[in-house]
């Protein structure tokens, strides 16, 4: 057992290393600058966490003292125009807090590149802070690898939003670059692997998955796993990294400080000229993960419909792959909410009895015609429509269906997700709940979620979300007049 110290925790790599290493029976150290930000964790609780900047000497030093293994991972590229002297000033002065603290190993991931002279500034200030911690005079492993497939990771993200948002597309000639792109559970296993190397290993390893591919080969795959309709890809040769780029943070939401170095980069072949790693982490039996199933865990968690990690903020104990509730805003794919919470009159119980018998008979609280119409437009493109209604007035169970929805969890008394089964180009979920308030009354919160497919679903929603005031509005009112009228029904004298 070693104690480890990471940096980066509150980042897509590092977030999702520290359950590996406690995993493999390590303590671990999570240094952040800002550790406010891992609170939900589900490992916050079994690490010691130290607060400091890696580029205060100081802060740095005091962080490191008592460390085995100590692993980089930062950057600053979504800082703006000077991240390279940004970089290149932290990964001097942590190289120099490493040898000062008498750390046994850096454990360092960077880009993976190619050997040519002009290299793109991200991956030259990557190169650069390799070399930089190569030569800190502690044994220092350098991981380089290329796009990580995992939901959460700025590369990924980016194509995954390129292939959904647009059904046809111009690209510049970098699309037809070859990359060796790599499962972030693969990453995972070298990174953690890297710490049992033994002390004359000083060097850097190319890490990449089982398949060279080109950008445009990985979206085309991407759009088959996601279930969308094979994508048009025009190149042309006018566009500039830097159009594209702008073009990139036009359509995706991935910041545009941060989507540039990336694109930019996008110009260079990356894939592995060796793959000596597997001397310290041979492949597993079953192979290292492809392209495919990469992406398919990277999306599984939506398509599972286990979307309540986004709404409640709860740690995901899952796969690497899976989106964790500290990613940013703009990971994860698309999820349009919307959401609504009133203050009833009436108890948390009168509520939920409203809650739980909604639907069938009763109806949906608000603008009765509006929802025959949008059942009878499901039935005409093949769903089932409202006729389904439900099995009892006012029982519920997982699996029951309630006209074109199905019961996905119920909390008695308090909360109730449905998922719809209409025909909708996404998938859509409506949760209810009732919170009871201290000075009397409840909460009753509606939660309308929606992960669209494709452009059709960005189109979808955005043209059903006017309508979500009266409809969605009108449904909370009604739920909550109902629960206040059977409230008075119980509390009032009998005659
Ligand atoms: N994601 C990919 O596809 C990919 C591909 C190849 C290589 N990599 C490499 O993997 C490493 C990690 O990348 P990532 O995707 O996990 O990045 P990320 O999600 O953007 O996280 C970057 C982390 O760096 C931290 N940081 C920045 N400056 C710091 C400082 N001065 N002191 C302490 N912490 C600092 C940030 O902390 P704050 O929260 O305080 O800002 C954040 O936790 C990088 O070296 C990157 O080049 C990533």
């Amino acid at each position: 057992m070693a104690v480890v110290a990471v940096t980066g925790v509150t980042g897509y790599v590092g977030g999702r290393l520290v359950p590996e290493l406690l995993a493999a029976g390590h303590r671990v150290r999570a240094v952040a600058r800002n550790p406010g930000r891992l609170a939900g964790r589900d490992w916050a609780g079994r690490v010691e966490l130290v607060t400091a900047d890696a580029a205060d000497l100081e802060q740095a030093r005091t962080a490191l003292t008592g460390v085995d293994v100590a692993y980089y991972l930062i950057h600053s590229l979504g800082s703006g125009r000077r991240f390279e002297s940004r970089d290149r000033r932290t990964a001097l002065t942590f190289a120099r807090a490493a040898r000062e603290a008498g750390v046994g190993r850096i454990v360092y991931l960077g880009g993976l590149h190619p050997d040519v002279p002009d290299l793109s500034p991200h991956l030259e200030s990557r190169k650069e802070v390799g070399e930089i911690l190569l030569a800190s005079g502690v044994p220092t492993t350098v991981l380089r690898a290329a796009v990580i497939l995992g939901s959460g990771s700025a590369s990924f993200e980016m194509m995954r939003y390129l292939t959904e948002r647009l059904p046809a597309m111009t690209t510049p000639r970098w699309v037809d670059n070859r990359i060796q792109p790599i499962a972030i559970r693969d990453v995972l296993r070298y990174l953690v692997a890297s710490a049992d190397m033994p002390p004359e290993v000083n060097r850097a390893f190319d890490i990449g998955g089982p398949e060279v591919l080109t950008y445009r080969q990985m979206m085309h795959r991407y759009a088959a796993v996601a279930g969308l309709r094979r994508r048009v890809i025009v190149r042309v040769g006018v566009l500039t990294p830097r159009l594209s780029s702008l073009w990139v943070s036009l359509v995706t939401p991935v910041p545009g400080p941060l989507a540039r170095p990336l694109v930019e980069s996008l110009v260079h072949e990356v894939v592995c000229k060796e793959h000596d790693i597997a001397a310290y982490a041979p492949d597993p039996p079953t192979g290292l993960l492809g392209f495919d199933d990469a992406v398919r865990l990277a999306l599984a968690r939506i398509q599972e419909a286990d979307v309540a990690t986004r709404w409640s903020n709860a740690s995901v104990p899952g796969a690497p792959s899976d989106p964790l509730p500290s990613d940013p805003d703009w990971a994860g794919g698309s999820l349009y909410r919307d959401e609504r919470r009133t203050r009833v009159a009436a108890p948390a119980d009168a509520v939920w009895r409203v809650l739980q018998s909604v639907g069938g008979e009763r109806g949906w609280y608000s603008w009765p015609l509006a929802w025959r119409v949008r059942g009878l437009l499901d039935r005409l493109s093949g769903g089932p429509g409202l006729r389904r209604g439900r099995r009892d007035p006012v029982q519920l169970s997982v699996d029951d269906v309630v006209d074109f929805w199905r019961v996905e969890e119920v909390v008695p008394g308090r909360m109730l997700r449905l998922r719809a089964e209409m025909r909708l180009p996404g998938l859509a979920w409506l949760e209810l709940a009732v919170r009871p308030e201290p000075g009397g009354g409840s909460t009753l919160r509606q939660v309308a979620t929606f992960h669209p497919h494709g452009l059709a679903g960005q189109l979808y929603w955005w043209s059903v979300a006017p309508f979500h005031g009266v409809v969605f509005g009108g449904m909370q009112r009604g739920m909550a007049a109902e629960a206040e009228r059977l409230w008075a029904q119980t509390t009032a004298p009998s005659a």
